[in-house]
């Protein structure tokens, strides 16, 4: 089969590393890609939103089918785009319609979905210029720390933990009034702190049967410790210790089923992945968020441990045919640590050299992120730079290894989490 997958991060490195195994897989593009996607199959210079060019290529060059690695083409209507096309509608895009995709793409939306499925999540309410008032003394009398979240995509920066009545004002007022996060936070949606620990849950459905896949938890602060500002993801492990056969019975029941059942009974079309946040709190699951996508850099450590073919399990989805598939996985330990480049996730320089990318280690692979192929050298493209995934019979020892890789590349500013893993090792 012809395959294009959209995107150009470590996930989307993972994915086409997975996919090029495939015996099914006959030519496989990458639009746009990164300088690790290439080595996998062959970069194609057209954007993931740019449906038009999309399409054109997508006859041009037979493709069968398309993968969509990141949120915001799925959220632009990527899938209700091909299927209304004549052109194209013979093509199938793994990924939910533009009416699922806002499970991720507003948060009021989410929202209202879990509490009409009883699914369980924190306290909310909405707030937008229409009721901008009755936001003023809700907040007042909200129990600290208060969560502000901008209703809209906002690039992964809209969720704001407020530890003051004055600062939850003033993000209040940002958001709505001046628009901090552009038109995504013109509608807020306020809720409750949940105080726990944090993992992620992919669910594969076809619209009709589901499968989950390996969970994982990543690592969103800059530093050792799980301190300093929040990040794409500085790294992540899989499985999930504390995700044993109980705790996953309580989220496969209260979670996961409402969820897919929920997508049925509201009639939306939803042929992807369901990317659950969910924090544990005590001993139960509660829904953080939802993504309509993969996760990265969960898909670093998720991908490696299928031993299920890519291809097959993507033609499944998009085929309806995933209650023939059975998953398979890799019992070991999987972590990834990310490099990223100095300052990041503020303002970061481009353009550095990368020595030590070829360093070979069995059981570790490198995953490119923000690079980028600039006269035959691979230079920095990006915050997030690349990531070593590591398996291990144990979370310390597959973190040691990836840190040990981590320590023959270099590229100026390079800087990585030592502690991937801390509340596990
Ligand atoms: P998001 O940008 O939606 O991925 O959210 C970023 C992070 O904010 C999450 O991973 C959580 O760590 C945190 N967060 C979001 N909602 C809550 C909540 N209700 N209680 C506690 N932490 C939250
Ligand atoms: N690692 C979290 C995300 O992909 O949104």
């Amino acid at each position: 089969m012809n395959l294009l997958l959209l995107g150009s991060g470590g996930r989307e490195h993972a994915i086409a590393w997975k996919l090029a195994k495939s015996p099914r897989c006959s030519k496989l593009f990458i639009a746009p890609g990164n300088a690790g996607t290439s080595e996998c199959g062959t970069n194609v210079n057209i954007s993931p939103t740019d449906f038009d060019a999309i399409k054109k290529f997508c006859s041009q060059e037979n493709i069968e089918m398309v993968i969509v690695g990141p949120e915001e083409p799925l959220v632009m209507g990527i899938v209700d785009s091909f299927r209304e096309d004549s052109n194209v509608n013979h093509i199938p895009v793994v990924g939910p319609s533009k009416d699922g995709a806002r499970l991720e793409g507003s948060k009021a939306f989410a929202k209202s979905f879990m509490v009409r499925h009883n699914i369980p999540t924190a306290g909310y309410r909405e707030f937008d210029n229409t009721n901008y008032q009755e936001g003023i003394p809700y907040l007042q009398n909200h129990p600290i720390p208060i969560v502000l979240k901008a209703d809209g995509l906002a690039a992964g920066k809209g969720v704001v933990i407020c530890h003051s009545y004055v600062e939850a004002m003033s993000e209040y007022e940002l958001m709505i009034q001046q628009s901090k996060f552009g038109e995504a936070s013109k509608k807020v949606v306020i809720e409750e702190f949940l105080d726990g620990i944090e993992m992620s849950v992919f669910v594969l459905t076809d619209g009709d049967s589901h499968i989950v896949l390996p969970p994982a938890k990543d690592y969103k602060r800059i530093k050792d410790g799980d301190k300093g500002p929040n990040t794409g993801g500085m790294g992540a492990v899989s499985p999930v210790p504390f995700a044993d056969e109980e705790f996953m019975k309580k989220v496969n029941e209260r979670i996961i089923l409402p969820t897919v059942n929920g997508l049925k009974k509201d009639k939306i079309d939803y042929t992807g992945v369901i990317f659950i946040g969910i924090i544990k709190v005590r001993e139960d699951p509660f829904v953080i968020e939802y993504n309509c996508r993969l996760g990265d850099p969960e898909t670093e450590v998720v991908i490696p441990r299928l031993k299920t073919d890519l291809v097959e399990l993507f033609l499944a989805t998009a085929n309806r045919k995933l209650s023939t598939i059975k998953l398979e996985e890799d019992l070991r330990v999987a972590c990834t640590v990310m490099a990223v480049s100095a300052g990041y996730p503020a303002t970061y320089e481009k353009g550095f050299p990368i020595s030590g990318l070829d360093f070979k280690v069995p059981g570790t692979m490198i995953f490119h992120a923000g690079t980028i192929e600039k006269e035959g050298e691979v230079v920095t493209n990006g915050g997030r730079v690349f990531c070593v995934t590591a398996f291990g019979e144990s979370v310390d020892e597959a973190v040691s290894s990836a840190v040990d890789v981590m320590g023959e590349i270099e590229f100026d500013g390079m800087f990585y989490r030592k502690d991937i893993g801390w509340e596990f090792r």
